[in-house]
């Protein structure tokens, strides 16, 4: 059929059947479709939306787009966790370092930023000659030596992801539960993981800006994977807030290295997250008995050195510098200007536009317009203030990092107009930093 036939018909409201779905993929992966009749697809998919039917035939398609990976004779379980995308998340990064140390192995795919939120393949971009995608016996033996490997999508593991990916950063068609669906877990069965556990961002910096959009995408993962045959169980996190204080590649790259050392205070929301996420990693590995018993494994991983040991490892073994961890700022790159965001009044900081922070970095040159820009690794945020803090007017709220003073003075204007500032002594809680957990069914799921 002609991919014109299929869009259009995705465009009146049919479903797609397999075939047409499987063509699709094909003309994404070999480049049969146009860059136009895809992000016209995703358009209509954005749209009309997609039965579960055609989510798990969509999914099975990007998987077998390229080389699926397995790992039979591993001495633990191969283990991940992936984020449906957020602003400040640099959780991955801490994470797969933190699981090794525990026993998992965590051979991790993780993807470019997309849309206003940050990706964790640009994060490691900081990181010098580090080579985020090694060829499957470089990668094979990394996550055998180390525990965890955190790469890109190389062009063999789900490839149609890849350009889908792209094409729909920058086309207005990210924030769709079939497509995020496939998108993530096309990358992770691919991976050959025995167990995944997805943080779905929920708020005003998620793509699920809903609490209903966000437990929508949830079951739809952890169902989708429980069909595939993959363990997995959804946590629903707060993202009406930067996570941790710091936005930017490299700029998230040096707290997450500061998090894994213990240089400086750990960000409670960023660590509350981390922890949930990594407890849930442990629990379904059968690497620990119960959550309680988790935390404790992942806290000792930080405290006794081993989980930034396994990071610096991880970083050595995939091309970057082996002293990272000691001389950071030999190795990330600092912005020319620095400027502090002042509080326009005196007051508590009680809400923030999060996605406005996430549009201001990528107005900065942290994210991409179109589909090949390049990125200015060094701009962002840090010392971003959390909600909840007491200001006082001219008082900074946090500090822009950009390549020049126009830019950076946008960005003040951005950020300022971004937060709310309400007077002090007025009452306000906060989100819980994890919302819901949506476990999986093992029916049907390999032990
Ligand atoms: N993360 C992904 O890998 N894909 C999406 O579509 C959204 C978040």
């Amino acid at each position: 059929m002609l991919p014109q036939e299929i869009i259009r018909r995705k465009r009146d409201g049919h479903a797609l059947n397999t075939a047409e779905i499987a063509q699709f993929v094909q003309g994404l992966t070999d480049g049969g479709w146009s860059e136009g009749q895809v992000a016209a697809l995703a358009m209509a998919v954005f749209l009309r939306g997609m039965g579960r039917d055609e989510c798990v035939a969509l999914t099975h398609a990007m998987v077998h787009s390229g080389r699926v990976m397995a790992w039979p004779d591993l001495p633990g379980p191969v283990l991940d966790k992936h984020s449906s995308g957020g602003v400040g998340d640099k959780v991955s990064l801490m994470l797969a370092p933190m699981v090794a140390a525990c026993g998992g192995y965590v051979p991790m795919i993780s993807g470019r930023g997309l849309g206003h939120t940050g990706g964790t393949l640009d994060k490691l971009a900081a990181i010098p000659v580090y080579n985020a995608t090694p060829n499957t016996a470089h990668l094979d033996r990394v996550v055998r030596e180390v525990g965890c490997a955190i790469i890109g999508q190389t062009a063999d593991l789900a490839p149609a992801d890849g350009r889908l990916y792209a094409i729909r950063d920058v086309t207005a068609t990210v924030e769709s539960v079939p497509l995020i669906t496939a998108s993530i877990l096309s990358k992770k069965l691919a991976a050959g993981l025995h167990a995944l556990v997805m943080d779905v961002k929920c708020g005003n910096g998620a793509f699920a800006d809903s609490r209903a959009m966000a437990d929508e995408l949830a079951h739809s993962i952890v169902a989708v994977a429980n069909g595939a045959g993959l363990k997995a169980t959804a946590l629903i996190t707060d993202m009406n807030q930067v996570l941790g204080h710091t936005v930017g590649n490299a700029l998230e790259m040096r707290e997450a290295m500061d998090y894994l050392t213990g240089n400086g205070a750990r960000e409670p929301r960023l660590h509350a997250v981390t922890l949930a996420l990594g407890a849930e990693m442990l629990v379904l590995g059968g690497l620990a008995a119960n959550t309680q018993a988790a935390h404790s494994q992942l806290q000792t991983a930080l405290d006794s050195g081993a989980a930034a040991d396994r990071f610096a490892r991880m970083v050595a073994a995939l091309g970057g510098p082996a002293d990272l961890l000691e001389r950071p700022d030999v190795y990330l790159t600092a912005a020319p200007v620095v400027m502090p965001v002042p509080a326009p009044r005196t007051g508590i900081l009680t809400s923030l536009q999060t996605r406005d922070i996430g549009i201001a970095v990528v107005e900065l040159g942290g994210g991409r317009r179109q589909a090949g820009d390049a990125i200015d690794l060094r701009v962002g945020l840090s010392a971003v203030h959390a909600l909840g803090t007491p200001v006082t007017k001219g008082e900074p709220l946090a500090f822009i990092h950009a390549a020049d003073q126009a830019s950076a003075q946008r960005a003040v204007a951005q950020v300022q107009a971004a937060v709310h500032i309400a007077d002090a002594g007025t009452p306000w809680q906060a989100e819980p930093c994890v919302m819901a957990t949506v476990a999986g069914s093992t029916l049907g799921v390999a032990a």
